[in-house]
């Protein structure tokens, strides 16, 4: 079983919207996925209420509880666990990443969002120092603040998605509904963007596993 725990010290980067996407592309792939949610806002398991499809069950958890709701989902054979993590609550980061496969940074091209990625790491270095990659988020379409933020956080010695998710209407007007872009605008922009983001941490998530 692969656990990815999305992390970040500040709030709005796009840590639930990745983990929601990710937990359905992997379902999309053929893979079971479980969302488990230990940010006391509860952001994703109310996109689990508002949610029609059984799949990907969304779970509240306390991160006191953490391991034990990833011994249960290994036991049920689940292939995928997403930890959702809030911002500013360092315990509850550091042990998502202490029990993670893989930690995944989300960061759009803002400075309050950049300026706060080497303590994500420092937290992700204290819990042991599972593989850590950041995603670029809400990047906009033109200009070159992409790249910039890029180049900045491999400054910081973070791997960086090679795709990015632009920031686009169809990502907020689908987790509205339960949803998430490649189910509500299949044929979307959005939608192209979150496949290969998710295909690409997916597999990074898989092969890092196996090496360790
Ligand atoms: N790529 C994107 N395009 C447009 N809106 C986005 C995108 N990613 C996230 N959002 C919106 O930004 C807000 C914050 O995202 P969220 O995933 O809740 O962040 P976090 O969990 O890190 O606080 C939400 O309203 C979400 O719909
Ligand atoms: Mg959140």
């Amino acid at each position: 079983m692969l656990a990815i725990a999305l992390v970040a010290q500040k709030g709005g980067t796009g840590k639930t919207t990745l983990a929601l996407t990710l937990a359905v592309g992997a379902e999309q792939a053929g893979r079971t996925a479980v969302v488990l949610d230990i940010d006391p806002q509860a952001t994703a398991c109310k996109w689990g209420d508002r949610r029609e499809a059984s799949t990907p069950v969304v779970l509240d958890a306390q991160p006191a509880r953490l391991g034990r709701a990833l011994e249960t989902a290994a036991a049920q054979g689940v292939d995928l666990v997403v930890i959702d993590t809030p911002a500013r609550l360092e315990t509850a980061a550091l042990e998502a990443a202490r029990l993670s496969s893989l930690v995944v940074i989300p960061c759009r091209p803002l400075i309050f969002d950049i300026e706060t990625v080497p303590t994500s790491q420092q937290v992700v270095t204290l819990a042991g120092g599972p593989p850590v990659v950041a995603v670029l988020n809400a990047t906009p379409p033109r200009g070159r603040r992409a790249e910039q933020t890029r180049t900045a956080l491999e400054d910081f010695g973070i791997v960086v998605c090679p795709h990015t998710l632009g920031q686009r209407a169809a990502v907020g007007d689908a987790v509205a509904m339960g949803l998430v872009a490649a189910e509500f605008a299949p044929a979307s922009v959005a939608a192209a963007e979150a496949r290969d983001v998710a295909h690409w941490i997916l597999t990074e998530a898989t092969c890092r596993n196996s090496r360790t």
